[in-house]
């Protein structure tokens, strides 16, 4: 009998699949028109696809498979599954929240086969904000993870029952950051982030961000569909679009190496998060979509597909690499416009 932990796990799973298709009416990366260049005067040889997050942190490709699950036998099979891919197609992975494994140790082998499947590629450990200087290290030794994502989900929380009531976070992250020795990302999941919340990281000495935003899984509609007596509806639509958010921290570019997800489900998604200033992107939804719905072989084809089409892009984009993406024209549709003059983002 699995406990009522694992049960949620596979919920997440079953649920993000349910709603997969209908989670939102428009999507947001519409908003964004490339300019095509007729002359790139390159190669397609001259393209790379490799992408430097930081310092401490380089990829081979600029998407990966972003935090999603682990703590069931279930979602330990889909990490063994994701993981095989990552290696085989030299993709970063992020584990699922790893805090079910540090409550109730007989789940671990479900997080450690993403470390077992892929023995050196890069992976990024996970756990919500709130976790010690303790259980941090613990996560990241279960995976002898290369960076450690800290989840923010308050909205999340917020919606769940069993949710947490205290966000008081901020000087556990400054912590961590100082006490951790590899990258830690400051994480959302789905609800975005805005200027304010940038600053406040920087502040906290914070060097990394996922803006995970509003446009793909919705865990507002999952968790309210979860807790069938819920009442908290209306934040199906709440939070920043992950085009809004990239731009919302178009400013910090310098202080922050910016990552993106959120609704990304083509590689034109992937090309215009880096053109908004993404070092490189996630992908959860779609990728469990395709690995549930279709099957491993499905997703292995997937992933040979935007490899190759993600470096077609970028000679059409006139670039050598996805870093060289910030200096592509593009044009906002107009009620994306109207939020970067209201929020006076340019
Ligand atoms: C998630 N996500 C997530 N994020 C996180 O930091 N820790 C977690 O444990 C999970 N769990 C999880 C389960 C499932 C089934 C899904 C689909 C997603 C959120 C995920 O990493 C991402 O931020 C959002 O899903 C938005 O990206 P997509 O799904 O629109 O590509």
């Amino acid at each position: 009998m699995e406990s009522k932990h694992a049960h949620r796990k596979d919920e997440h799973v079953s649920l993000a699949q349910k709603y997969y298709a209908n989670a939102h009416s428009v999507d947001p990366f519409e908003q964004v028109k490339i300019i095509h260049r007729s002359l790139p005067e390159l190669q397609l040889n001259d393209v790379s696809l490799q992408t430097n997050i930081g310092a401490k942190l380089r990829l081979q490709r600029p998407f990966y498979i972003e935090a999603m699950t682990g703590g069931s036998e279930k979602t330990g099979e889909l990490n063994r599954q994701l993981a095989h891919l990552a290696a085989k197609h030299h993709l970063a992975m992020a584990s699922g929240s790893q805090s079910i494994a540090i409550k109730e140790p007989a789940v671990k082998n479900s997080f450690a086969i993403i470390r077992k499947e892929n023995p050196t590629g890069i992976v990024f450990a996970n756990l919500g904000a709130d976790s010690s200087v303790a259980q941090a290290k613990q996560a990241i030794a279960m995976l002898n993870a290369d960076a450690l994502q800290l989840h923010v989900n308050v909205a999340q929380e917020l919606i769940m029952p069993e949710g947490d009531r205290n966000f008081k976070w901020r000087e556990n992250i400054k912590t961590l950051v100082a006490a951790i020795d590899i990258p830690i990302i400051v994480k959302e999941v789905g609800f975005g982030m805005g200027q304010e919340t940038f600053q406040e990281l920087i502040d906290l000495g914070v060097k990394y961000v996922d803006v995970s935003g509003r446009g793909g899984t919705n865990f507002a509609q999952i968790e309210n569909r979860r807790n069938h007596d819920n009442q908290f509806d209306d934040l199906d639509y709440w939070g920043q679009s992950t085009p809004e958010s990239l731009l919302e921290g178009k400013q910090y570019r310098q202080q922050l190496a910016i990552l993106a997800s959120g609704g990304v489900t083509t590689p034109i998604d992937v090309i215009k998060c880096g053109m908004l200033g993404a070092k490189a992107v996630g992908v959860a939804g779609y990728f469990l979509h395709v690995l549930v719905t279709d099957g491993i072989d499905e997703l292995d084809r997937v992933l040979s597909n935007w490899e190759t089409e993600i470096q077609r892009l970028l000679l059409l984009c006139g670039v050598t690499n996805f870093q060289d993406l910030i200096n592509v024209p593009y044009v906002l549709s107009a009620e994306l416009l109207n939020y970067v003059n209201q929020r006076k983002l340019m």
